[in-house]
């Protein structure tokens, strides 16, 4: 289905490796999917996590010992490991879209990769410390993993196709959370609910859900989940993606029982978020959205009669920053937070967050190709609330307001928007939109 999207997909990944290659002065690359890694003292695996720069030749994931071997003019070679294993089962033989357009070598032992790797030349390896083979020492070189990172923000086709279907995935897993929550349900079974639906295990996951009842919607990356539901479940805030062929999705909604106040905030993040996502194009500095969504978000504040301050004020004085103390967002694909989000150009250097926001983890300006997050939010963070009462801006805090919305953890509305030439595609809201 996916076979010339792919094929073209591979194409520009070897331009991008034949360019690569030549700025770090090497004549292969070879590509570690990375090794399985077992507990202390144990023989128990931790969860595979592939080398992202594997995954973008090949959809594998839960492949480890394989690789990539590049040759500039030459099909990329794919060593695909099979071992002969009674105990797990082993990789399914090479079928799909993804054989056509690589060279796929089967072998049985992780040793046997080497007798596939280039004999002479400087190669370049690229993989984890661990991912070492006799003579094959990873290596990864700078010059060339940033030429890689930085153009890893352009998604080709294909890549734009994964993440809508891990979208959809994700999507049907946001609705069923939802219904779940209407129905009482605990943290625990909401998180499981979401999975049934996204057709994931928690191993399929690109990050652990955020699934926050109540109070809970306040740690921003609240860890837990809960068997036991509260006595009444006042909002959830879920922040849940789903992975397809290696690609993420990273949603986060918003909901609530109908309380006035709350429903206020959640409409006004909800319509700044919009706001926002619109902006995603060409030319936009990714700092100044995150600048701009402050002065949005202190003028929900405002408006919901929480801080009564200019909202430009708010912001100046780091008011805005109690409620909202995390970055607009972040690129994505074959990671969730994807690499290269800060890079002044594919040669290296830095792009430096504004004063101030440190944990902005986007700072480059927007491109056609680029796929970002938006998602602003609005907490009531216990640890930062205490900071502003016992500092020289708590007068202009209605805390009443403020002791009312503690109970409801916070709002944080995020969708995942592709930068195109013309209108931004909304990829989070179409998948929506499609679902009804
Ligand atoms: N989805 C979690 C985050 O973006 O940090
Ligand atoms: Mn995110």
């Amino acid at each position: 289905m996916h076979t010339t999207a792919y094929q073209n997909h591979i194409a520009t990944l070897c331009a991008r490796m034949d360019r690569a290659l030549e700025r770090s002065g090497h004549d292969h690359a070879l590509i570690a999917a990375g090794v399985q890694k077992m507990q202390f003292l144990d023989d128990m695996p931790y969860p595979f996590a592939v080398n992202p720069h594997f995954k973008a030749w090949a959809p594998l994931t839960q492949h480890p010992d394989c690789w990539i071997a590049y040759t500039p003019g030459a099909m990329p070679v794919l060593v695909y490991m099979q071992p002969d294993d009674y105990w797990h089962l082993p990789p399914a033989p090479p079928s799909g879209y993804w054989t056509h357009s690589l060279d796929v070598r089967v072998v049985r032992a992780a040793e046997d990769a080497t007798k596939h790797f280039p004999t002479s030349g400087r190669i370049a390896i690229l993989g984890e410390a661990d991912a070492v083979l006799p003579g094959c020492v990873p290596n990864n070189p700078q010059p060339l993993l940033d030429y890689l990172h930085y153009h890893r923000a352009f998604k080709t086709p294909y890549e734009i196709a994964m993440l809508k279907v891990a979208q959809r995935e994700a999507v049907a897993g946001h609705r069923a959370a939802e219904a779940c929550f209407r129905d009482g349900g605990s943290e625990l079974d909401i998180h499981h609910a979401y999975l049934v639906a996204s057709t994931q295990t928690d191993r399929d996951l690109p990050y652990g859900n955020i699934v926050g009842l109540n109070e809970h919607g306040a740690t921003l990356h609240y860890q837990h989940q809960q068997a036991k539901a509260p006595g009444h479940s006042h909002s959830l805030l879920i922040d849940a993606g789903a992975a397809h062929a290696g690609y993420a999705a990273d949603i986060t909604r918003t909901h609530h029982d109908g309380d006035e106040r709350f429903g206020a905030l959640v409409a006004g993040v909800d319509r700044e978020q919009q706001a926002l996502a619109a902006q995603v194009r060409p030319g936009m500095d990714y700092r100044e959205l995150h600048l701009q969504a402050h002065r949005r978000l202190a003028g929900v504040l405002r408006e919901v009669g929480v801080v009564r301050m200019d909202a430009g004020a708010m912001v100046e004085t780091g008011v805005s920053s109690v409620f909202f103390p995390h970055g607009l967002g972040h690129q994505l694909g074959l990671q969730v937070h994807d690499i290269g989000g800060f890079m002044a150009s594919d040669a290296g250097g830095t792009l430096p967050k504004p004063e101030g926001h440190p944990y902005l983890r986007m700072t480059r300006t927007l491109e056609a190709g680029m796929v970002v997050t938006i998602e602003p939010g609005l907490y009531f963070i216990d640890l930062l609330l205490a900071q502003l009462k016992a500092g020289p801006h708590a007068q202009a805090v209605d805390w009443a307001v403020v002791e009312h919305l503690r109970g409801f953890g916070g709002v944080r509305i995020e969708d995942d928007v592709h930068c195109t030439d013309a209108a931004p595609e909304n990829l989070t809201r179409e998948a929506f939109a499609a679902a009804h």
